[in-house]
């Protein structure tokens, strides 16, 4: 997709900086020693994955809107607005409670209908390049437009919805979007993505009058996207501990207790846990399979294998008509593979920021503590559906061994991941 600066970079000009820094206060003349000292090379990982790291936010260009304060006002009553849905009971904050990591601490989605899977939360989304576990989504404002038509979230239609914000959003949407269509002869309900009925109507409507109620359903998202990319992560107790690593601060450093600090040298080292888990979201962005048992064995999740094809189909991606890049401003989408077996089977490594916070754990919710989830690892199991990444115990592959752990190493990255915790910044 459409970012302006790339995060990588940035991160990794910080994290030369910071080792610079390091280099200075671990050495300085009257600088008590450190209590946990760390080699060259984990000082440069601890750089690369502090908060700070990620710099400014970058930019979606498939949104045009995504930086207005009033198109975020828009967003945010949207977002709350139980109106938007089949049964007038289901907002996007029914799923994603803002005083609850912005997830449900459910196993699957419980909207007008039970989903297939787990509720991610709303921070760090902003960076993704792709959404949702199977990244079928590649921006922000195109993500939001799927739960309102999914049968078992809010369950709604495109043009209900146009009929919602013409008779309670008029105004406020005007201002930003300018005007709206008119509704003359547009029937109550209709999608392309709904019942029977409802796609018949759809069909029967002039090419016209879909982009027109197309385009208001895009500027939702849009709106949506401006509130949501006011919601993040804020820094985490490892964060104060990597800068005062970085500082040569040994008072600094004690904000972690000595388990918590195994865990982090277990984590980046021997636990392989940052060759997937790593920047300053604690994500590659990228898909993994990684065993995790499926939730219905009998017809598994494909992830990723799927979702490329929803996303590269889709009529609001990023080089669709909806969106507002110029298609050299597309690239992930451009060069994204669709035909890669590595994708069976793979969801979207999560970002592990405020980890601590949201069990249950993994796509569907499969998962009940971080200890299972560390477990998971030190067993690595054979996947149900393509092939896991992960080593088998005793099997060599390039880039990759076994992930050991004893009981007290699972332990101890279980205290490391509590570290991760911080405030969720958000709008007043
Ligand atoms: C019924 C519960 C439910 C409702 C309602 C709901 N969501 Fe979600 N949300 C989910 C689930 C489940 C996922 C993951 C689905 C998947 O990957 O297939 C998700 C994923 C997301 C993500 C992806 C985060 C990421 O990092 O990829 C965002 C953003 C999001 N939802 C925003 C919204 C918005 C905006 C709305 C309202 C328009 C909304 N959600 C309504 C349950 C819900
Ligand atoms: C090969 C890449 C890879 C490696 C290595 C890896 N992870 Fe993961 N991690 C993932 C993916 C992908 C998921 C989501 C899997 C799913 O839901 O099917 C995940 C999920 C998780 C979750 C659940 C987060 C949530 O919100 O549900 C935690 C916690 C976690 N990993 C911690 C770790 C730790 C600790 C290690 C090291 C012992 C580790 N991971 C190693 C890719 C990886």
């Amino acid at each position: 997709m459409s970012r302006a600066i790339p995060l990588r970079a940035a991160a990794g000009a910080l994290a030369a900086a910071a080792l610079a820094l390091a280099a200075l206060g671990a050495h300085g003349a009257d600088r008590p020693p450190l209590r946990d000292r760390w080699s060259a090379g984990d000082l440069a990982t601890l750089a690369s994955m502090q908060w700070q790291a990620a710099g400014e936010r970058s930019v979606d260009r498939s949104n045009a809107y995504e930086a207005r304060a009033d198109a975020a006002a828009l967003g945010r009553a949207l977002f709350n607005d139980t109106r938007l849905s089949r049964n007038g009971q289901v907002a996007c904050a029914s799923c994603h409670a803002a005083d609850r990591e912005f997830q449900d601490g459910r196993p699957l989605g419980q909207g007008v209908g039970t989903g297939k899977r787990r509720t991610m939360p709303v921070m760090g989304a902003a960076n993704a390049p792709f959404l949702f576990w199977d990244g079928r989504k590649d921006s922000l404002w195109s993500q939001a437009l799927g739960p309102l038509e999914d049968a078992a979230e809010h369950g709604g239609n495109r043009i209900r919805f146009l009929h919602v914000v013409q008779a309670r959003y008029r105004d406020r949407y005007q201002a930003v979007f300018g005007p709206l269509p008119t509704l003359d002869a547009l029937p109550d309900d209709a999608s392309p993505n709904g019942n029977d009925a409802e796609r018949a109507a759809w069909n029967a409507l002039p090419a016209a009058s879909r982009d027109g109620v197309n385009r208001v359903f895009a500027n939702l998202g849009k709106a949506i996207a401006a509130y949501e990319r006011q919601v993040s992560y804020g820094e985490s107790r490892f964060d104060a501990y990597a800068r005062a690593t970085l500082a040569g601060d040994p008072r600094g450093q004690e904000v972690l207790a000595a388990q918590e600090v195994r865990g982090l040298r277990l984590f980046i080292g021997p636990g392989q846990c940052v060759s997937c888990h790593n920047g300053p979201a604690l994500t590659d962005h990228a898909f993994h399979n990684t065993g995790v048992p499926p939730l219905d064995p009998a017809a598994p999740d494909r992830g990723r294998a799927e979702g490329v094809k929803k996303l590269l189909g889709d009529e609001f991606n990023c080089l669709g008509r909806y969106s507002d890049a110029r298609p050299g401003e597309c690239g992930e989408l451009q060069f994204v593979s669709a035909d890669d077996p590595g994708l069976v089977g793979a969801f979207r490594t999560p970002s592990l920021r405020n980890v601590a916070a949201r069990a249950p754990y993994m796509h569907a919710g499969q998962l009940a503590t971080l200890g299972q989830v560390v477990e998971h690892y030190a067993r690595s199991p054979r996947a149900a559906v393509g092939r896991s990444e992960l080593a088998q115990p005793g099997e060599r592959r390039p880039g990759r061994q076994a992930i050991r752990l004893s009981a007290s190493e699972v332990q101890d990255l279980v205290a490391f991941l509590g570290a991760l915790t911080g405030p969720v910044r958000q709008p007043d």
